[in-house]
């Protein structure tokens, strides 16, 4: 197998995979994957037919991998394993130390055969929600961005502005912030999906009920639709917020880094995380 970087042409193959998996990533998810820097996604092939893909974004110090698929009919066969070493040495060529991704119980043991340890369990959740507009949460501006930057380096622990701009551009209705006395707390993003809205990222830190008004916000842009995002199992104040908004458990995958797990923290902040495949 000769494994390359993804190219717009291929995005097709992507979602043919993506949707045969029953995931829900849209055409601008790989969009923001070839164009970030460096070049997050790969797709394998043999005798010029793609047989699979992996992604990899690089935050500097840790890095993601996400989109981990082979073609049903070339499964079993080591290219998973190629398709993550390969990734897994692109992310220390660009100097990451730490890696991390969320796995489905599946594929644990080969990534446990790759070095990764579980962290906790990264829960999918959903739910419809009473929409609610709040005096504190309004409409994200473009002067908001500096700020949201800031609060999002500080909970997710890296610069994940490139992919938030992106979010904000497409779905500027479902990103609203929350503000006491003319300062932003929190922010929550959300996008369109088929069927579904995903809320990802929600960010406040230390507030969980500041967290329930964004999402609450959110829901007014698309009354009785069904909500999903995903949280980690970790987060225990946000498990329970969410569970009283009435969010359930549909899955579960696990959190799992390359390294000692006990120097990793994740911060309750993140009320719901950015994307399996992006953190
Ligand atoms: C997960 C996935 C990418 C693995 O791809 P794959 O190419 O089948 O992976 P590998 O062949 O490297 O390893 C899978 C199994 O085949 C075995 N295997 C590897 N080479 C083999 C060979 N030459 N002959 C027989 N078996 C082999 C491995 O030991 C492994 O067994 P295990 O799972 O019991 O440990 C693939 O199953 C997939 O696309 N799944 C759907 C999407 C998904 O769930 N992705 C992961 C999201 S976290």
């Amino acid at each position: 197998m000769q494994i390359r970087k993804m190219v717009l042409e291929d995005i097709e193959f992507a979602l043919s995979l993506t949707t045969g998996e029953g995931w829900s990533d849209l055409h601008s998810d790989f969009v923001a994957l070839i164009s970030h820097t460096p070049p997050a996604a790969f797709v394998g092939e043999k005798a010029g037919t793609s047989i699979g893909m992996v992604s990899t974004v690089s935050y500097g110090d840790f890095g993601y991998f996400g989109s981990l698929i082979v073609s049903k009919e070339y499964r079993n066969r080591g290219l998973g394993r190629a398709l993550l070493e390969h990734a897994i040495a692109y992310l220390r060529s660009e100097g990451v130390k730490v890696m991390m991704l969320d796995g489905v119980s599946s594929a644990l043991s080969l990534y446990k055969r790759l070095g990764f340890k579980t962290v906790c369990h990264s829960l999918r959740m959903e739910g419809i929600i009473a929409g609610y507009s709040s005096g504190r949460v309004r409409s994200m501006q473009v002067n908001d961005l500096k700020k949201i930057f800031n609060i999002d380096l500080h909970n997710f622990g890296a610069d994940h502005s490139y992919f938030l701009k992106r979010i904000i551009k497409q779905f500027p209705e479902l990103c609203k912030v929350l503000e006491d006395e003319r300062e932003i707390k929190g922010f929550v993003m959300g996008s369109r999906r088929g069927n579904f809205t995903r809320i990802a990222p929600c960010v406040v830190k230390d507030g969980a009920v500041e967290a329930a008004l964004l999402i609450k916000a959110v829901s007014t842009q698309s009354p009785k639709a069904l909500l999903r995002l995903g949280v980690l199992e970790s987060n225990i104040e946000a498990v329970i917020m969410l569970k009283r908004l009435g969010f359930t458990v549909v899955s579960a995958s696990y959190r799992m880094v390359q390294g000692n797990p006990n120097e990793i923290s994740f911060s309750n902040g993140m009320y719901a995380i950015g994307s399996p495949a992006k953190g």
